[in-house]
């Protein structure tokens, strides 16, 4: 594997959570694998005042709470620990940024990490304009001298609709080249969902079939059991569409839809992925009206435990119509995928936390047994466990032993835990180590996100416009409203129920 140069990586936004829990964690993490280059260091920037003692204890806390390898190598952590340092700045006043210079020079001069330096905005989303354009204004934007390097990482929202999207990546290719910028999407840098190219491309048997002439429809979902947590205020602006599907599914989907890619590089397949967003069936009012279910969870008991509903929940408000649930069918207009529904599905306060790709074969062309009419409309599917329980799953039918042709729906099921030896990294270490390298295959192209857009915004511009296009209450620990159902409007095909419903009361209903 090509190595790591040595750099500074300076986090802005480096008091929030997501420091403490993934990043640190997870570059520690690179750490102790050996990862990370000779000469590194970390400068955490935010507007909160510490020294970088009192830094690194929070960031000593988050390790052991977080990274995989905490507890084991306590030793270690002390050394990482020596190469993080804290700035504190107000990222809204430009001439802050002079003293941010004068401390990455410092620190670069006694390090030798050669100028290279990879921002990562963990920030809120109004500074994604402001602090590229102080660096820009303080030339720390800039690369050359002595083949050093100037990358950014940017976490999602990217925009808030294709306007917003857009206008983001206007500004931001004002002050960086788009090869220098890496917009994560923290789903690409899971080791199932790249483990969707290799189960396509690697092995001769999936791909010849891979298509309408085999394929009935696709269907993903990611469920989460828990509610907003806490992230009620941001949560309420944006809903499951925003923060689910403009993004993380979009991008599974194509990566399950996409055709083989030149090389294993990132133009290559971005080009691919780019394709598919480019074929997407544009939905009319028609389409979002019957094709697009919307829900918000409301209160129920769960195992004798009471979860509050949306409306209630901190930071929402009491007559919110955001939607927490999301179903969609839609169509790849291409020849590879002409006539193929997809459905995908995104909620909270869903039974359980799973992510995974089921792909549906069509039924024999005739149904020689024809008492299995189950096995015959549900017989073939192929289910790509993303999280948790990461593996793959084939579901074919066999003979039941004795008289007769009775056919029963079988498993092969490959879990990646019987791998014993194998350490599958966090998405947040791939993601980094990739920005480290300069490898952008995982993270989003700024065309790709705008197309994306372009594609949900008929979606956002419907709701907006009818205040009464229908939301469906779903009672929390259920899987969300009875109506989706309907989406795949063919008897005896559902979507996947990885399990059952948990709600003992409440109500379906339509708010
Ligand atoms: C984030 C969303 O991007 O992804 C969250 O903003 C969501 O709302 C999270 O909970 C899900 O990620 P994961 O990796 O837990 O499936």
């Amino acid at each position: 594997m090509t190595k790591t140069e040595n750099h500074i990586l300076v986090i802005f936004g480096a008091s929030g959570d997501l420091t403490y829990r993934k990043l640190v964690p997870a570059l520690f993490d690179l750490y102790v694998q050996k990862l990370l280059p000779e000469r590194s260091a970390i400068l955490g920037v935010s507007r909160t005042k510490l020294t970088d003692e009192a830094f690194r204890d929070k960031m000593n806390k988050g390790i052991q709470n977080f990274a995989n390898f905490g507890k084991e190598h306590r030793s270690k952590v002390n050394n990482f620990l020596k190469s993080i340092f804290y700035q504190s700045l107000n990222t809204f006043e430009p001439e802050e940024y002079a003293v941010l210079k004068e401390r990455l020079e410092l620190i670069d001069e006694d390090l030798g990490t050669n100028g290279n330096y990879l921002y990562y905005l963990s920030t809120p989303p109004n500074l994604y304009k402001i602090i590229p354009e102080n660096l820009a204004a303080h030339k720390l934007n800039r690369q050359g001298r002595s083949k050093s390097w100037k990358r950014i990482i940017i976490e999602k929202p990217f925009g808030y609709d294709l306007d917003s999207g857009r206008s983001l990546n206007r500004d931001l290719l004002k002050f960086f080249k788009e090869d220098q910028l890496y917009r994560i999407d923290h789903y690409l840098g899971k080791e199932t969902v790249q483990n969707l190219l290799v189960t396509r491309f690697s092995n001769g048997i999936f791909e010849p079939l891979w298509n309408r002439n085999y394929i009935h429809h696709v269907e993903i979902t990611t469920s989460e059991s828990i509610g907003v947590e806490g992230r009620g205020g941001y949560y309420d602006g944006s809903g499951a569409l925003r923060d689910m599907v403009q993004n993380h599914l979009l991008q599974v989907a194509a990566l399950v839809a996409m055709e083989p890619p030149t090389t294993i590089e990132a133009t290559s397949i971005r080009n691919e992925t780019m394709k598919v967003f480019q074929s997407l069936r544009p939905l009319s009012d028609h389409n979002v009206r019957n094709h697009v279910i919307r829900g918000q969870y409301t209160a129920a008991r769960i195992r004798g435990k009471q979860m509050i509903g949306y409306r209630e929940e901190k930071g929402v408000d009491p007559s919110s119509r955001t939607e927490t649930y999301v179903a969609l069918k839609y169509f790849i207009d291409n020849w590879r995928w002409g006539g193929v529904p997809f459905y995908i599905r995104t909620g909270k306060a869903l039974p359980t936390r799973v992510s995974e790709v089921v792909i549906h074969f069509k039924p024999t062309p005739h149904a020689l047994f024809a008492d299995n009419k189950d096995f015959f409309n549900n017989g073939n599917i192929l289910v790509i466990r993303i999280q948790p329980d990461e593996g793959i799953l084939l579901k074919f039918g066999m003979k039941v032993p004795g008289a007769g042709f009775e056919v029963k729906n079988v498993n092969m099921d490959f879990h990646y835990s019987d791998l014993q030896q194998t350490y599958v990294p966090s998405a947040y270490e791939r993601l980094l180590l990739d920005a480290m390298l300069g490898d952008a295959t995982l993270y989003a192209r700024g065309d790709a996100v705008e197309t994306a857009w372009a594609f949900v915004q008929p979606i956002l511009d419907y709701w907006e416009e009818d205040q009464h296009a229908a939301l469906y209450g779903y009672p929390a620990g259920t899987w969300g409203p009875d109506v989706a159902d309907q989406l795949i409007a063919e008897p005896e095909i559902t979507w996947r129920y990885p399990c059952r419903n948990l709600a003992e009361d409440g109500v379906y209903c339509e708010l």
